[in-house]
């Protein structure tokens, strides 16, 4: 290892001039009780932590922590520990979307802020991970992602709980009247029984999954399940990694090539991944300088096939399954052949060395190549007359009938409505309509996870099992189902979905990539006009800040002013 003077770190900017802020800062330091040796010509490593008592899946953080520290204690750094937003999926009103670029400008500052050489970011219910690496992309000080791992499967009298996916279909069974209420408790007590995220191919698995194909994370880090003791030992080797690519100056710029977020997408098709991919790796790949596209995404999943047979995607089996099948390694061993091998990681080998020679254990888990779960498709992006910037869609978790319909609209312009109207007995509804939820978009709702719309308790009574579904929003990664989501431009900004009527039809041609309202060119031109956009929903604060500078779905939703091309590179703080 070739070793930088220690002059050269951020660090030394606090801790070594002989004057009087220095004297501030070193004095500062030893008041907590840290002598000379403890931190003078070291590394100062900072562990972002998003360890709350408000988030269920980083409560092995508090421990977790120490873990890093001892690593980079061991290796010769300072830890720091910098604590920052925890944004538990579960618990976060309206929606974790209206912040997760809050966490990002966080983790930013935090680093920037601070005499900070470089970082290990402590997260992995959803929009931790992009939120933290966002930030740490824009900082550019070198970084390694320590996913907070899944859960254990959950159990419920003998029977095999997912997360989401199964509160999501026990719900509609018992909105059918045939699950009753001890049943639903029992469930309740079930289905989350340790730490860890989420342990369906959510959003959460994903975006971890995404990080070590992306290279943020060390080999085989996204999958070990957080009460596993890989996972006490995988943090101890962040410390230790994090204080050697410090002195080795491995910095994001220095590492990451488009071909690590191509391998991200990959990787994505190949898990059956969360629609929510899309937008948090598109943010992602911007905020390093390497953007990929909606058609990107498209592409790639016309070539790599779902091999991960775990559920939404999957019908059997959950993250602790994939774990033992030999995790994300073996997957992308699996597809090499779709991945840019060359591509460097945090320890400073390429993807293609890291995964060499790892073996699958369990071949109906991780399915072989000729054997796949979907041989195409695990994400789609439709365009057309109402959704010139795209629709996404997950094919694999659509009912196959619908993936070329026509349907009549039947439209609702909030989510308190929808959720009245579905109750309705005597709705006017059929299975093959097409339900529409608008202004759920960025700018109309902050994009909360409405878009897997409920089917009609009327319609559930019939037996319908899946209908298509549309709106501007996003869904859980645990959801499913045929939602078309992220809808561009959203209807608050005035795209076609704001124009769409009750009793319009919509044809949906998912093999030919295209959505398209049945009406003419002028009558959609005559609504337009007739347009008026909706009130913000912030007129103060925080959500009044992200109502003026959200992008849309397609761009990754991240605020205009944090993109690299706003403005001029942020410059170091001053000394004084
Ligand atoms: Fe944290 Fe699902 S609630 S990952």
């Amino acid at each position: 290892m070739t070793k930088r003077p220690y002059e050269s770190l951020r660090s030394a900017r606090w801790f070594a001039p002989d004057d009087f802020r220095s004297f501030g800062h070193r004095s500062r330091v030893l008041q907590m009780g840290y002598s000379y040796a403890d931190w003078m010509g070291k590394p100062v490593i900072a562990i972002v932590n998003t360890w709350s008592d408000a988030n269920q899946c980083h409560s092995h953080f508090k421990q977790r922590v120490e873990d890093v520290k001892r690593g980079v204690l061991q290796a010769g750094g300072f830890p720091l520990e910098l604590p920052a937003i925890s944004l538990s999926e579960s618990m976060v009103k309206p929606t974790t979307m209206l912040y997760r670029n809050f966490l990002a400008m966080e983790t930013e500052e935090l680093l920037r802020s601070h005499p900070i050489d470089g970082a290990v970011l402590m997260g992995g219910c959803d929009k931790t991970t992009p939120g933290l690496t966002m930030g740490a992309l824009s900082m550019g000080i070198p970084f390694i992602y320590l996913p907070a791992g899944p859960m254990l499967r959950g159990n419920w009298k003998g029977k095999v709980l997912g997360s989401g996916s199964d509160a999501f279909k026990y719900w509609d069974e018992r909105r059918a009247g045939r699950l009753g209420e001890q049943a639903w408790v029992e469930m309740e007590a079930g289905i989350a029984r340790s730490h860890g995220t989420c342990m369906t191919m959510g959003t959460a698995a994903t975006m971890m999954g995404i990080a070590e194909a992306v290279g943020l994370t060390l080999p085989g880090a996204s999958s070990i399940p957080a009460a596993d003791a890989n996972h006490i030992r995988m943090s101890a080797d962040c410390g230790r990694r994090i204080v050697e690519m410090v002195w080795e100056d491995l910095t994001p710029a220095k590492m990451l090539t488009r071909a690590n977020f191509e391998n991200g997408i990959a990787c994505a098709m190949a898990m059956g991944c969360s629609t929510n991919a899309v937008i948090h790796l598109i943010a992602m790949s911007r905020r390093a300088g390497h953007a990929v596209s909606l058609e990107d995404f498209d592409a790639f999943s016309r070539r790599v096939p779902v091999i991960a047979n775990i559920r939404p995607s999957g019908d059997a089996y959950l993250m602790e399954d994939f774990f033992y099948a030999g995790g994300l390694p073996a997957m992308l061993e699996r597809i090499r052949g779709h991945l840019r091998t060359e591509a460097l990681t945090v320890n400073g080998r390429s993807i293609g060395e890291n995964i060499e020679g790892a073996e699958v254990y369990d071949d109906d888990v991780i399915r072989p190549l000729s054997n796949p779960i979907y041989a195409e498709g695990a994400l789609a992006v439709l365009r057309g007359n109402l959704a010139p910037d795209g629709v996404v869609i997950k094919p694999s978790a659509c009912a196959p009938h619908l993936l070329k319909h026509t349907g009549r609209a039947l439209v609702f312009d909030d989510y308190p409505s929808l959720k009245k109207a579905v109750e309705d007995p005597d709705l006017d509804v059929t299975g093959d309509d097409i339900l529409v939820l608008r202004n759920a978009g960025p700018r109309g709702a902050g994009m909360p996870e409405w878009g897997m719309l409920p089917i009609p308790t009327k319609l559930l009574k019939q037996g319908v099992k899946d209908m298509l579904r549309l709106s501007d929003a996003r869904m859980s990664g645990t959801s499913y189902g045929g939602c078309l989501l992220h809808c561009s431009p959203e209807a608050a900004v005035g795209g076609p979905l704001a124009l769409v009527q009750t009793g319009d039809r919509i044809t949906v041609d998912v093999p030919a990539r295209r959505i398209h309202l049945e009406i003419d060119d002028e009558e959609l031109a005559r609504r337009k006009a007739a347009w008026t956009p909706p009130p913000p929903r912030y007129e103060r604060g925080y959500g009044w800040m992200f109502g003026r500078h959200i992008r849309q779905a397609d761009e990754g939703c991240d605020f205009d002013f944090l993109e690299t091309s706003f403005g001029k590179p942020v410059p170091e703080p001053d000394i004084f």
